[in-house]
């Protein structure tokens, strides 16, 4: 399967996000203002995948400037780009790291993650389901996850979803419960795609369904990916993981939160400090374009939201639960 992001021909091109589910179509971004356009817009999204855009966005920088203060420059503006998932500025500054040593070098480092990604991901979402299987009995597993932390959110594998991967490679999963993920519907849209392609049962939920689901006794795991981690085990996902894992913990359900080492922030003690990015209010106020509140509704539109280490069964990152 094509990678959600790589380097092509001298450009960066990706999976266009936004297209999809309706088509299914690469972008081709040949500058770093190109790239950044399509972080901000979420053509490319997903934690581990903006890691492999900061770094590819780096070496595009390299390739186009000969002066390193430029590139820096450009640097700097990539891994702005977005605030809150931590990797966007990690695979901007392992690129950069390599720039004394010349463009081909940043490119290599840039190949380099996007390779570890897909590897690690793999092994982090392998130990999830192995994780998975030991605390749940009930075979099949229904799984409920949000957003969408599969290929698309990463290099080529994914994370929560890369754990249902595995599960349903082995028949353990009866269904997946796929959250809609208001505003933008990355679950509707990107997660539930993922799902059909690949033929796993699923079905998509409004996210306000998500507590009905679990006090139905529909749901065996809540198991999502991650947008920063804190040291501390605090985790910053998608707008609405929050609630989730406060109805988890209100159903005696494991949550598990899978997410590659490079999205644990070493140099945060918890999550009271992650930036959590707030998006325009066009997202809640239209609807596809059609206006649903009336015109300048002020709005609350944070994109991610902060869940305390307290309601997370386990953070596990391709070395094992985090702490552990
Ligand atoms: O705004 P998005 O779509 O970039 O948010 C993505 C998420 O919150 C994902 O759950 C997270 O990045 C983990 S992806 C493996």
């Amino acid at each position: 399967m094509r990678r959600t992001i790589d380097w092509v021909d001298g450009a960066v091109e990706i999976i266009d996000q936004v297209a999809l589910p309706g088509e299914y179509r690469t972008l081709r971004l040949a500058s770093v203002d190109e790239l950044i356009d399509a972080i901000r817009r979420l053509a490319v999204r997903g934690a581990p995948a903006l890691g492999g855009a900061g770094a590819l966005g780096t070496a595009l920088a390299a390739f186009a400037h000969d002066d390193p203060d430029a590139v820096r420059a450009d640097a700097a503006r990539l891994a702005d780009a977005r605030p809150t998932a931590v990797n966007l500025s990690w695979g901007v500054a392992r690129a950069l790291a390599r720039l004394g040593e010349g463009p081909d070098a940043v490119l290599a480092e840039a190949l380099a993650l996007l390779d570890e990604d897909e590897r690690l991901n793999h092994d982090a979402s392998a130990r999830a389901a192995e994780l998975i299987l030991g605390i749940c009995a009930r075979r099949p597993l229904r799984l409920l996850t949000h957003c969408n932390a599969g290929r698309l959110a990463t290099v080529g594998w994914g994370t929560a979803l890369g754990v249902v991967w595995h599960l349903h490679a082995a028949g353990h999963v009866e269904y997946v419960l796929a959250d809609e993920t208001r505003p933008l519907l990355q679950g509707a849209r990107l997660t539930a795609w993922e799902l059909a392609a690949a033929g796993v049962p699923h079905r998509v939920l409004p996210d306000s369904a998500a507590a009905a689901a679990m006090a139905r006794g529909m749901v065996d795991c809540v198991v999502v990916g991650a947008d920063r981690i804190a040291v501390n085990g605090d985790v910053a996902n998608k707008i609405g993981t929050y609630g989730l894992a406060l109805a988890a913990a209100r159903h005696e359900l494991p949550f598990v939160v899978v997410a590659p080492s490079s999205t644990v922030d070493p140099e945060l003690p918890s999550g009271e400090s992650i930036v959590i990015e707030e998006r325009a209010a066009e997202e809640l106020t239209t609807f596809s374009g059609i206006p649903v509140a009336p015109p300048g509704t002020p709005v609350f539109n944070p994109a991610f939201d902060v869940t305390p280490a307290d309601l997370v069964t386990a953070v596990v990152t391709e070395k094992g639960p985090l702490g552990r």
